[in-house]
């Protein structure tokens, strides 16, 4: 039934089954989490080979001793494998430790502290701002909200964000330095930026502050479910647009290889380049490259990127199926949430009915299920809606996803129906 069209009796029993239910699965003290988009344990087995793969022979084919001391930008053949993720030129790549959101930190404080290529320090403005497209990642928004950098939330639409909102505010504001983007399968959203987007983000150089930077993370380069959706280049748009320096691009294989232990990247002109790496010469002498050394050798001898991508996927599609499947059963047509089926990346965005994510997400703590807390995906944690809940199908096996979703689903119903029935009661006085 769709909760609209229910009468207020019909909910008043509706609530009470619904809430039998729900106190019989709190009795069972289920303790499950499906909150960050973690790769599970089997996935983390397919990259196993990595360990011992050098065999003591630590020369990398150009003739570094990756034991030793030195190269900032990275071994040759590990910014080759970043090049590939980001389909750019090697020598715009900078292969750095296993976290790109550590470079991220660091092109921030970069900007910050000294400026980009010459350009006036961000802590120089009087109100510095990044554009935040919402809901987004919540760990850039904590690098902002940590430097005391403001946020400004943008819609985010099916296509990427809402350009004319960017627009206006870069056009408007010089104080706006920089915008965060996640282009392929956004963290949480799934959405791939259409080429439109693409190409006025990448015009905006032209009229922003010439500090500004977009932030372009791709996080989720390679990471498709199933036929790869095709992201626009934006380094070819800065290019035709003379705005090459308005760009930073980001790629790990945190999701490829161990989270834990791979490779960042990051990608970008010669004078951004410059600019980061005076800033992190003074914090090291260089990155791990003998990890680097071994990301090559196993993307060489054991498998091909596109193979060991394949892999993922048939393990994480079936958890994907399952959460859809779950949504659509128990809220199909219901009236209760929106959601959008994913092509790639590793969340599922759901929108409860305004005002009742965090009541779903209490409710569901309290049935033993963690989710992400409400708000996470909006800057400063305030989504004004409180509707966006991310749902982090990854990590969990796939019968404790199955049991976690039955919880979730039962918490939408539950929360919806109790604050209808109380706008039912409000409206009849
Ligand atoms: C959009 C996005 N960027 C960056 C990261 C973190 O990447 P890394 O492990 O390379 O620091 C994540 C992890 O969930 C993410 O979703």
């Amino acid at each position: 039934m769709h909760i609209e069209s229910a009468t207020s009796s019909q909910l008043v029993e509706w609530e009470k089954e619904l809430s039998v239910h729900y106190e019989r699965i709190c009795q069972h003290e289920l303790s499950l989490d499906i909150t960050r988009g973690k790769p599970s344990a089997e996935q983390l087995h397919l990259s196993d080979k990595l360990d011992g793969i050098l065999a003591t022979d630590y020369r990398a084919a150009d003739g570094t001793d990756t034991r030793n001391y030195g190269g900032m930008t990275g071994l040759s053949c590990a910014r080759a494998l970043g090049a590939d993720l980001l389909q750019v030129p090697t020598e715009e790549v900078m292969a750095g430790g296993n976290s790109s959101l550590t470079l991220m930190y660091h092109a921030v404080l970069t900007g910050y502290l000294f400026g980009f290529a010459g350009n006036v320090p961000w802590r120089a403005l009087e109100s510095p701002k990044f554009l935040c497209p919402v809901p987004g990642y919540d760990r850039h928004f904590t690098i902002c909200e940590q430097l005391g950098i403001g946020m400004l939330a943008i819609p985010l639409g099916k296509g990427g964000p809402d350009m004319e909102c960017v627009e206006k505010h870069v056009r408007e504001d010089g104080d706006i330095i920089g915008i965060w983007c996640v282009p392929k399968y956004a963290n949480p959203t799934g959405i791939t930026y259409n080429r439109e987007t693409v190409e006025r983000l990448a015009q905006l150089g032209q009229i922003a502050n010439p500090g500004f930077r977009i932030f372009w993370d791709n996080a989720y380069a390679v990471h498709d479910l199933g036929p790869s959706i095709n992201l626009a280049s934006i380094r070819a748009a800065t290019l035709e647009n003379d705005t090459v320096d308005s760009v930073l691009q980001f790629a790990s294989t945190s999701k490829v290889t161990h989270a834990g232990s791979g490779i960042a990247f990051v990608s970008a002109s010669s004078a951004n380049l410059d600019s980061l790496k005076l800033q992190m010469q003074a914090m090291t002498i260089g990155p791990d490259k003998v990890n680097q050394l071994r990301h090559s050798r196993f993307f060489t001898e054991c498998t091909t990127l596109e193979e060991h991508m394949h892999k993922h996927a048939s393990i994480l599609k079936p958890k994907f199926e399952c959460v859809l499947e779950h949504l659509q059963n128990a809220l199909g047509d219901s009236g209760m949430g929106q959601w959008e089926k994913p092509r790639g990346g590793y969340f599922v965005s759901f929108n409860t009915r305004p005002g009742c994510a965090k009541a779903v997400v209490g409710l569901a703590a309290d049935a033993g299920v963690k989710l992400t807390p409400a708000g996470a995906t909006f800057p400063y944690g305030n989504d004004p809606e409180d509707s966006n809940i991310r749902i982090a199908p990854s990590f969990p096996p796939l019968e404790e996803l199955d049991t976690a979703m039955s919880v979730f689903v039962l918490c939408v119903q539950l929360a919806s129906v109790r604050q209808r029935l109380a706008q039912c009661r409000n409206a009849s006085g």
